[in-house]
């Protein structure tokens, strides 16, 4: 029996691959990324037929095949979040909608919200503190179509309502059965007043209106302080006069010198 090889992901291919995906998301993977990117290359190459790790690169570089590098760049993203991700933040959104800050509907933008975990936790404190008479609308982000398309999904392992406090989850999500039995799906309700689509931060913004509230969370660790800096600028031209912004609270948005007044831990406010 004749026992084939896999050739791993050359340096030059890996300097391509990161090249690339520099241009497209902003995030430089350094060298001591090699095994994550050759793991995530090869997992595609695979999926698709392929198993010479540098032909696949250069063709699908090459524009061989678009859906292909597409994917590639979603793969190469890390997408890790949960519901109710750093609680604080929610106890801040359900007191801060007591009182909507200019009238009219309560805005609220995931601007980085992966799978969707993010959007929905919102979706439920709007839901329990507004209620579904008065307006209010929740809209998700990001540059991954394929998180994006899990978030519109809105089914969900049911390993994951875990992270959802009891009593969201006895009102706003639904346990799935027959061949989602291990799923859960958040109610209509709260599907029907949040929408996604992607974006790439880096570039000009959709036209997605302006935000009572923006969650920016656990992205802007991924960039230098310039390119953090012009996304957050970006973001601060869609608050609403007074609105709030929310980075992850391990990032701190000090010295940017951006319109934005720090008013507790991870929450500035558009000054
Ligand atoms: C770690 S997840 C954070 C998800 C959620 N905000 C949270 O805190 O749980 C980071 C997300 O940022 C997205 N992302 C990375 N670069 C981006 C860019 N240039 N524009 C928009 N989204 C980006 C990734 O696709 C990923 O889904």
């Amino acid at each position: 029996m004749v026992t084939l090889t896999e050739q791993g992901l050359s340096r030059r291919s890996f300097d391509a691959v990161v090249k690339y995906f520099e241009t497209q998301s902003g995030i430089r993977l350094g060298p001591d990324k090699h095994a994550l990117v050759q793991g995530r290359v090869q997992k595609l190459a695979h999926e698709r037929g392929e198993r010479d790790l540098d032909n696949f690169v250069n063709r699908v570089l090459a524009g061989a095949d678009s859906g292909a590098l597409t994917q590639l760049v979603d793969r190469l993203t890390t997408n890790e979040t949960y519901f109710f991700r750093e609680s604080e933040h929610f106890q801040f959104l359900a007191q801060l909608v007591t009182q909507p800050l200019t009238g009219g509907s309560f805005r609220a933008w995931s601007a980085a919200s992966s799978s969707g975990e993010e959007a929905y936790s919102i979706a439920m404190v709007l839901a329990d503190r507004l209620g579904l008479t008065r307006p209010w609308e929740v809209v998700g982000t990001d540059l991954s179509t394929e998180v994006v398309h899990k978030a519109s999904r809105a089914l969900y392992p049911i390993s994951r309502a875990k992270d959802i406090p009891d009593y969201y989850r006895q009102r706003y999500c639904l346990k799935g059965h027959g061949p989602h039995a291990n799923h859960m799906l958040v109610a209509r309700t709260l599907r029907e007043r949040t929408r996604f689509m992607t974006a790439n931060l880096l570039e000009p913004l959709p036209d997605i209106g302006v935000f009572d509230v923006i969650f920016l969370r656990n992205m802007l660790i991924y960039f230098d302080v310039a390119t953090k800096r012009d996304i957050v600028q970006r973001v601060v031209r869609a608050l609403k006069p007074g609105g709030y912004l929310l980075p992850g609270h391990s990032e701190s948005l000090a010295n940017l010198d951006l319109p934005l007044k720090p008013v507790r831990t991870a929450v500035y406010q558009h000054a």
